[in-house]
């Protein structure tokens, strides 16, 4: 079964492994720099984070990265979108693992976690992806996000209406 569990120091050093495929380097950061803006997120007492692995029974398959009010932590030009809203910040798959379902299962369980309001209710989930990444965009699509003309670090903004 699909689920999500914490980073711990059980699970750290195979989050930090986790490869994707080479022509997918430029669509998402690498886990190690998404456990460092974790940290930031949250030392910086204005945004939040909610890193998680993804686990396929006892096999960790891939990162799942969620956040709250990433408008904080990019400065004055960040789009309103992100203001006060969740946001699902990182998604990767291991390329080992991929094509199997995991990511469309890891999107499911993250907007259940977001309904449980973490960090108090908002009105939207965000998310940006690469404006070459056409199996995230229909991925994120397929759950209801829809693009709202928003750019974040060159990436398309899509907002999901919790
Ligand atoms: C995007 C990503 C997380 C998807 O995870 P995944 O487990 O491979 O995807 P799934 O098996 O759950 O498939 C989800 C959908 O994408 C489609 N898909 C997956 N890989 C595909 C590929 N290489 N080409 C075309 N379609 C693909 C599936 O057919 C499926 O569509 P359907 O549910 O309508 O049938 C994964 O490809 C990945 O880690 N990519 C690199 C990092 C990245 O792009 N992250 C997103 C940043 S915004």
């Amino acid at each position: 079964m699909v689920h999500l569990e914490k980073v711990t120091y059980k699970n750290e050093e195979e989050i930090i492994g986790m490869e994707i495929i080479e022509s997918q380097y430029p669509f998402v950061a690498d886990n190690m720099e998404s456990l460092a803006d974790a940290y930031i997120a949250i030392t910086s007492g204005e945004a939040y984070a909610y890193p998680f692995a993804i686990y396929d029974d006892d096999t960790p398959v891939g990162f799942l990265m969620l956040g709250y009010n990433e408008a904080a932590l990019e400065g004055p030009e960040a789009p309103e979108s992100l203001r006060n809203n969740y946001s699902l910040w990182r998604l990767m798959i291991d390329k080992r693992y991929q094509g199997k379902g995991f990511g469309r299962e890891a999107v499911r369980l993250a907007l259940e976690f977001i309904r449980t309001w973490p960090s108090g209710r908002s009105e939207a989930c965000v998310t940006s992806y690469n404006p070459e990444n056409e199996v995230a965009k229909k991925l994120y699509a397929s759950f209801g996000f829809v693009e709202n003309g928003d750019i974040v670090d060159d990436e398309i903004v899509a907002v999901l209406k919790l």
